[in-house]
């Protein structure tokens, strides 16, 4: 299907993928109309090997390299200039393409078999909540995809970090994901964070609203709690119940305190929640540090 230049659904350790051939145009159009995704939002290229890198960008300077030693294959994306092997459409026309070796054997079996690596956005509806299990691309997007490999829940659960090259000396986080920047500066010292937002529009694609449900959402510190329709309200939490609201109403993403487990866990709460039952959906407060960063800038997003 890939060598034909069709698009399938694959796993990874972040969020599932819609992948299709990223040396081949036509193959990669498709991918934005499955997805209703606008073509200003650039995609990420899979690849199996780190030497790849090579292959597909002109400049790999060696903090990225030590960066990609240390946390390839893993939720980690790398964004450097891009030789013109890459078509235009897979970067939204921007001279830099971003590469990932992602940490899944079964989509690394299939990376290492194929002459040419993979482009691939998260496997959801443009603007949606990212599935993390096969049955969720299946819900959403089972009737446009013919193939969706099945591997599991996806162990890490939100999307890659992303770190932008266009300074070498100072390179830039756009997107808080999988790596915490603690991690990350441990590895090649300091960074600069330029999360998008609407006042600053650094990373293409990096919308205020994003990674919504279609029920409202939004964080506990905006609602006053005795006003609200607590039937009619369901919560998010780190690890423990907000008392105020019946706890059937409420999912706590890790009992044992965990940011890692928490992160595993939040967009299959999200979606659950997400059922039509519910007229506002309620998230706690996270710590705002290691995965907890990633966490609060999807539900932010989330909460548009
Ligand atoms: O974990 C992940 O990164 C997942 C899995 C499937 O690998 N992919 C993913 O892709 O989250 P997507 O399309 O949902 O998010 C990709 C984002 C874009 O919205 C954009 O912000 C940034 O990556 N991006 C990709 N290529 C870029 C480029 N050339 N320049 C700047 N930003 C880029
Ligand atoms: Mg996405």
């Amino acid at each position: 299907m890939l060598e034909k230049g069709n698009v399938i659904a694959i796993p990874t350790e972040t969020v599932y993928g819609l992948a299709a051939n990223a040396l081949n145009a036509d193959a990669v159009t498709q991918i934005f109309s499955i997805k209703n995704r606008p073509y200003f939002d650039p995609l990420i290229v899979h690849i199996p090997y780190i030497d790849d890198v090579y292959k597909y960008a002109s400049l790999f300077h060696w903090k990225a390299q030590k960066l990609a030693k240390k946390f390839w294959p893993g939720p980690l994306t790398l964004i450097l200039p891009k030789k013109n092997i890459i078509p235009d459409i897979v970067t939204s026309g921007l001279p830099y393409v971003g590469l990932r070796v992602p940490n899944h054997q079964k989509t690394l079996k299939i990376l290492k078999k194929l002459d040419f690596p993979l482009a691939a956005p998260s496997a959801n509806p443009f603007g949606y909540v990212s599935p993390t299990s096969a049955e969720h691309v299946a819900e959403q997007l089972g009737d446009k995809v013919s193939i969706i490999i099945d591997g599991g829940k996806c162990k890490i659960g939100v999307e890659s970090t992303i770190v932008f090259f266009e300074n070498p000396d100072e390179p830039a986080i756009l997107r808080y994901g999988g790596i915490s920047v603690e991690e990350i500066e441990k590895c090649i010292g300091k960074v600069k964070i330029s999360i998008a937002n609407s006042s600053k529009p650094q990373s293409p694609g990096m919308l205020d609203k994003h990674y919504s449900t279609l029920t409202p959402i939004k964080s506990i510190d905006e609602i006053e709690i005795s006003k609200i329709d607590k039937t009619k309200s369901a919560v998010i939490v780190f690890d423990k119940y907000i008392e105020q609201i019946p706890y059937e109403n409420q999912i706590i993403l890790s009992e044992k305190s965990s940011l890692n487990e928490a992160a595993s866990n939040l967009f299959e709460a999200m979606r659950k929640l997400d059922n039509g039952k519910f007229e506002l959906l309620i998230y706690g407060n996270f710590p705002k540090q290691a995965l907890g960063l990633a966490i609060n800038d999807r539900l932010k997003r989330a909460s548009g």
